[in-house]
């Protein structure tokens, strides 16, 4: 479907690459530009560009590149539709009417949110009622004060099998939504009924404010505890962090822990910048998540065996990210919950400056595996923790451990360090081995496919790309070169289409921008073509330089067939012969 440009023109309007940008990474301002950690590949110092003049970013790491749409195409891991819906969403816009397949999967993903939202305030509602006061004295009794349960818009779900159907069905929402939504499910005979049944509901709110799904739990010690919303349309476990909507606008620290209880009780004791995982697999794409909103995080997880194998884990993954991690461990076995309730906030508070960082958790599960007591267990731990201290970066830390094994195992610090550095040094070839062959076959393998003319003809290409790229950036030039360069004459095929898609948008006097690309071409093709709009901006490209570019194109363009005389007609090789001439004078 083809959206109407006027749709589009307010979506960009209200959608400025900036402020979309700056909600996933913090960006700093560079002249008349930002900069900021790439969130496309692992990075440690910035390369990633915005350009709030061409509204384009460019990553000089690893080459993405593109306008808005592109770029919440590719953070959102969404099509071109679902980035244009998610944009209209964040904007408050309506889609333009169409009568697409897609459309009645957003129909229905919308549905879910409204029922979602229904549901949530029929739940807090109930609480508040006869039926629900066993519920809120569950609450009461858990240390939750009113303000706190009003916060998190926590509920109850009364006891019987159709108390929110029947409710949502007076609202006009159809059984089939309700399923889809997770709230209802089918019984054997295909009747209807409630999933979430006399349970303290919790619901789940994305950043955006809409309720995406619920956590219920039991008000005994009865089985299943939870019961939490599951493969919708509107949610997914590993794309969503519990109160994040809340925590996210309280600073770069994070703390993570295990429940929705935890959570809820942390920020009740002012630990508002605290979330949880939904779940305990700790998928890299959630961390990623957490990576976006924070640059420190304090693992708070249950000192349990559960609890220790889940640190481990979202260590593991958070490592990837680059974040500062730190692990929090309760004394006695108990959740934050639990402690806070018992020994109060500002105990808690210096739990939190106490705890131990990654490094040393990882040393300290590394010593439980071997007894440093005998020659051979001493050695293994030394192994192990050697490969620890050689992946950090900065030489302070790996002094300061590098001290702390010494004294531990009686081995001089001069030879730790030697071992350490050794094994960077490894790592680090094996590193290059891999990426730069990668790197190089990355580039070429993008000339080929986005443009393969390019490799043929790599002097008209490169002159095309400059061209184009000022283009984009000068719109105002596109009149003057149309009179100056025939499209016919653009010798590479991608770079042909274009510059007559430019020359078609001006014509029509439609608006030059790279956002009204991003509907014709994918991510490789957006990427090329903002590099070339980089380039261009960098070489502050004049008047005279576009038409010294356009007589290179022409030049080339009669000098095509020198590959390839086979293919030439007469005239051709005429063109080709007066070209050479040309040149020689010159
Ligand atoms: P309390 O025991 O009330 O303090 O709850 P909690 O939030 O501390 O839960 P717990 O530490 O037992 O579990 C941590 C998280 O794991 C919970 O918040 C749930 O998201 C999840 N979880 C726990 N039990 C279940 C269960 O029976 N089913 C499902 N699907 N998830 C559960
Ligand atoms: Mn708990």
């Amino acid at each position: 479907m083809a959206l109407p440009d006027s749709f589009l023109q307010e979506l960009l309007a209200k959608n400025d690459i900036e402020s979309v940008v700056s909600s996933y990474v913090a960006m700093k301002r560079r002249g008349r530009n930002l900069v900021g950690l790439c969130p496309f590949h692992g990075e440690k110092t910035a390369s990633f560009n915005l350009y709030p003049e061409t509204s384009s970013f460019y990553c000089f790491g690893c080459g993405a590149g593109g306008d808005v749409i592109t770029f919440i195409k590719r953070i959102e891991n969404l099509d071109y539709m679902d980035a244009i819906r998610f944009l209209a969403d964040r904007a408050g816009m309506r889609m333009p009417e169409n009568r697409q397949e897609n459309d009645q999967t957003s129909r229905l993903r919308l549905r879910i949110l409204e029922a979602n939202r229904e549901a949530a305030r029929l739940y807090h509602a109930a609480l508040y009622r006869p039926e629900g006061k066993v519920a809120l004295d569950y609450y009461h009794s858990r240390g939750y004060t009113d303000a706190t349960i009003k916060h998190f818009g926590l509920g109850f779900a009364p006891p019987g099998w159709d108390y929110l159907l029947k409710a949502l069905r007076t609202k006009g929402f159809k059984d089939e939504e309700l399923v889809a939504a997770f709230l209802a499910a089918r019984g054997r005979n295909g009747g209807a009924y409630d999933i979430f049944r006399n349970r303290a509901m919790i619901p789940i709110i994305d950043i955006r404010g809409n309720v995406v799904g619920f956590g219920g739990r039991v008000l005994d010690d009865s089985k299943p505890k939870y019961i939490n919303t599951e493969g919708t349309l509107a949610f997914s476990k590993s794309r969503n962090l519990f109160a994040l909507n809340f925590a996210k606008n309280a600073g770069r620290e994070l703390n993570l822990c295990e429940g929705y209880m935890d959570v809820i009780a942390m920020h009740q004791a002012g630990f508002t910048n605290t979330v949880a995982a939904l779940g305990t697999a700790f998928p890299e794409e959630q961390m990623q998540l957490i990576a976006r909103y924070a640059d420190k995080i304090n693992l708070i997880f249950d000192a349990d065996g559960a609890g220790q194998k889940a640190t481990k884990r979202a260590i593991d993954n958070l490592r990837k990210t680059g974040l500062d991690v730190k692990v929090v461990t309760i004394p006695d076995g108990k959740d934050p919950d639990e402690y806070i309730r018992k020994n109060g906030a500002a105990a808690f508070k210096l739990l939190l400056e106490r705890s131990a960082n990654a490094v040393e958790y990882r040393l300290l599960e590394i010593s439980k595996s071997h007894s440093i007591l005998t020659p051979d267990g001493k050695l293994a731990y030394f192994r192990e923790a050697a490969t620890v201290l050689a992946e950090l970066e900065s030489p302070v830390e790996r002094d300061v451990y590098a001290g702390r094994l010494s004294e531990m195992l009686s081995i001089s610090k001069d030879s730790i360090l030697r071992e350490i550095e050794s094994r960077r040094k490894k790592k680090n070839r094996q590193e290059m081995k891999y990426q730069l062959p990668n790197l190089m076959r990355q580039e070429s393998k993008e000339m080929r496919q986005v443009n393969p003319d390019a490799l043929t003809y790599p002097r008209a290409a490169s002159a095309e790309e400059s061209l184009l790229g000022t283009l984009i950036l000068h719109p105002d030039y596109i009149r003057q070169i149309a009179m100056l360069l025939p499209a016919d004459e653009i010798v590479t095929e991608f770079n042909r289409n274009l510059y007559k898609r430019l020359l078609e948008r001006q014509r029509q006097g439609l608006l030059v921008e790279l956002a009204f690309l991003a509907a014709d071409y994918d991510e490789d093709g957006m990427a090329y073509i903002s590099r070339m709009v980089r380039d261009a901006r960098e070489r502050a490209v004049s008047a005279e330089d576009v038409a010294a570019y356009a007589a290179i194109i022409r030049e080339e363009y009669a000098l095509r067939y020198m590959t390839n005389p086979e293919g030439a007609s007469d005239e051709d090789i005429q063109g080709m012969l007066d070209a050479l001439r040309a040149r020689k004078k010159k």
